[in-house]
């Protein structure tokens, strides 16, 4: 596993440039969810796949920008499934992005998920990587190398709440929970880019980020295997609970497709208990 992870931090550094360095401009192509792709989608798609393909613990690979698998080594053992940029289209505005990994041996399902990490390109680049049985370990990058800076734990309950999806497409229980998490106190925290919002709330202790079910994406937008699972992995080794709208647990999922989204909500306890509460659902 560990040199999948030294492949993901060539990676941070590699995409950290090209953002730095390449136009950012769309490109001529959409990927397999129908959406236009930018031209550093599709780099940063090509970086990860040049590196993974020199590790040989990789079976396979695939691709939220593509449609199917990526077949490199017959005696591989892990499918890596990632996002490479996502929320890319925030590039244009300066803020910050990230790329999401999830490490799956064998059927690709959230309990069969081994190993997850992200990679933040913010003012400088930040790494998360957690494994089964091991808090998420965080590590700072400068001057091409890597550094653990320590490792990451929620408490049972935080102050921010980073609520995804157009609120006129919420539905009205949705809305309430929102609205009476913000008269607890709650300060609201959203850029939409989904790695820079969970790692503020991982780094600040705690909080909620929710993308629920609209009405114009009832099966919510984010991905479950390139997005949800990884995250859903990181926040409950972190101590945190990460589940569907029925309060199923996100790592419980099994996708029928490839790239099958899911409502989802991540945070500590006390937030996603409220949350249970809100949306009638047990434990
Ligand atoms: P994209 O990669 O297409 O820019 O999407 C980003 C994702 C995710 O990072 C973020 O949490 C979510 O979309 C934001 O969506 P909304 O703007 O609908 O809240």
């Amino acid at each position: 596993m560990l040199s999948i992870f030294d492949a993901i931090k060539e990676i941070a550094f590699k995409i950290e440039y090209a953002i730095q360095t390449e136009d950012l401009g769309y490109s001529n192509s959409e990927n397999s969810s129908g959406e236009e792709q930018l031209k550093l989608d599709v780099k940063s798609d090509l970086i990860i796949e040049r590196a993974l393909s020199s590790v040989r613990s990789v079976k396979s690979i695939v691709s939220e920008e593509k449609e199917g698998i990526l077949n490199l080594n017959s005696n591989g053992k892990y499918i890596v499934c990632y996002d490479p940029l996502d929320g890319s289209s925030l590039i244009d505005a300066n803020l910050s992005v990230g790329s999401i990994f999830g490490i799956y041996e064998g059927e690709l399902k959230g309990e069969n998920l081994i190993a997850s990490a992200y990679i933040v390109y913010g003012p400088r680049i930040e790494l998360v990587y957690a494994e089964r049985g091991i808090r998420p370990q965080l590590y700072g990058g400068n001057n091409k190398s890597v550094r653990r800076l320590g490792e990451i734990v929620l408490q049972n309950r935080g102050k921010i709440n980073a609520p995804g999806g157009t609120q006129k497409n919420w539905e009205k229980r949705h809305k309430e929970f929102i609205d009476s998490l913000f008269s607890e106190g709650y300060r609201l925290r959203y850029s939409g880019g989904m790695v820079p919002d969970l790692h503020h709330i991982l780094l600040k202790g705690g909080g909620l980020f929710s993308y629920p079910a609209t009405t114009d994406r009832p099966n919510g937008k984010l991905r479950q295997l390139f997005e949800v699972i990884p995250f859903a992995f990181i926040c409950e080794q972190a101590g945190g609970e990460a589940i569907n709208e029925r309060g199923e647990r996100l790592l419980e999922l099994i996708p029928s497709n490839l790239h099958d989204t899911t409502p989802c909500f991540f945070g500590s306890k006390y937030e996603i208990d409220k949350l249970r509460e809100a949306y009638g659902v047990a434990r």
